[in-house]
């Protein structure tokens, strides 16, 4: 038998008939969207983040975009990210007309690197915000890089998407920038049965204004206070979904964090899988870097593993955006992941003998 990269249908099977029931109780209730589940969410979420105010969107791209525009991100402004992070975040600024400043990442964690932030920060004027991604479910090391950017006067994003749950000493992801944004697509560790996202902030003022931008930039009903808003929202089968699975993150992230700790302890001194102990890693994806890609994937497959590339290109070498994206520091790190880095499956549905079967076939990779 094979596995499989993800089973998102073995999680909804299980839940069938609660889903069904709230399915149903919406729409016999006829409120559709921005109805009692939102209202809910938004609470439920509020307590988990530690944030003050919560914005439901459609998606975690359109989270980005209107995160960006409530820091006045618009054309001609400057956006510092990473660029090994799947492109949501230069493609949020570049859909806004703002440039991608890229910054590298740490050849051991993937994670923006501090010291290449406050070069990039020295080396060219101030750019208009910093998007932070917590990638593949580990968290960056937030409190460096947003003590960096205070000192610049730059407010940051933390793209919490692939890292809902985690958390440090301080506080859990999301919770450190001036506002975070998260996808619920299905195959995130907090995921929905579609498309949906979601916008945090501490600041009332950040929040009202994303919450504007989110539904056509009114204020009241039909009167437009903000210039360029969107239509942005989450449905209400989305948030009763959500409100349900809420409850599950947490074990689930453990699950996904021994299934990782497992698998990187089947290989070999020249692999590994990109984790931390604890609670600042909750193991969206097992992404384990090899210095024969090619040949580590091949033989996985032989062995009935799916496996996946995040991310294959970086975004600067992105046949559309090179010419649109600054590049102020080296970026050798985030070029040599793209060519190390191979996902292997990591879902909390999977099963002991799927867990064996990755297991055994690591280790058959050798030295
Ligand atoms: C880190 C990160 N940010 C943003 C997104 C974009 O989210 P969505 O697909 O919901 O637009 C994704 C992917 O889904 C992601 O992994």
């Amino acid at each position: 038998m094979g596995v499989r990269f993800n089973d998102l249908g073995r999680t909804s099977k299980l839940e069938r008939s609660s889903l069904l029931e709230d399915i149903a109780m919406i729409l016999e209730s006829g409120s559709f969207l921005n109805g009692p589940f939102s209202e809910r969410l938004r609470s439920m979420l509020k307590s988990s983040l530690s944030v003050n105010g919560v914005t439901l969107v459609g998606n975690g791209t359109d989270a980005l975009r209107v995160a960006l525009m409530s820091l006045g991100v618009t054309s001609g402004s400057r956006v510092v990210t990473v660029g090994n992070a799947g492109g949501y975040a230069s493609g949020a600024a570049l859909s806004l007309g703002a440039t991608p400043v890229l910054v590298d990442v740490s050849a051991e964690t993937a994670q923006m690197e501090p010291d290449s932030l406050r070069r990039a920060l020295e080396s060219r004027e101030r750019p208009d915000a910093i998007v932070v991604t917590h990638l593949y479910g580990l968290m960056a090391p937030i409190i460096e890089l947003v003590d960096l950017a205070s000192a610049a006067g730059v407010p940051v994003v933390e793209d919490v998407a692939q890292a809902f749950g985690a958390r440090i000493a301080e506080g859990p992801a999301g919770s450190f920038g001036s506002l975070a944004t998260t996808s619920f697509y299905p195959t995130k560790n907090l995921g929905s049965i579609g498309d949906a996202g979601a916008i945090f902030s501490s600041s009332k003022e950040l929040s009202d204004r994303c919450a504007r931008l989110a539904q056509y930039g009114w204020g009241e009903r039909y009167v437009v206070e903000s210039l360029s808003g969107v239509n942005s929202r989450m449905d209400e089968i989305h948030a009763a979904t959500l409100c349900q699975r809420l409850s599950s993150v947490h074990h689930q992230n453990a699950q996904r964090r021994a299934i990782v700790a497992d698998f990187n302890a089947s290989l070999g001194p020249k692999r590994r899988v990109i984790h931390a102990e604890g609670e600042s890693f909750v193991g969206h994806l097992a992404v384990m870097t090899t210095p024969e890609r090619d040949r580590d994937r091949e033989r996985l497959t032989n062995a009935g593993i799916e496996t996946a590339i995040h991310y294959p290109i970086p975004d600067h070498l992105q046949p559309a955006w090179e010419k649109l994206i600054e590049t102020p520091v080296p970026l050798a790190n985030t070029e040599t992941l793209a060519r190390q880095v191979l996902s292997v499956p990591c879902f909390p549905s999977m099963t002991e003998a799927e867990i064996d079967q990755v297991r055994v076939a690591l280790e058959a990779l050798g030295d």
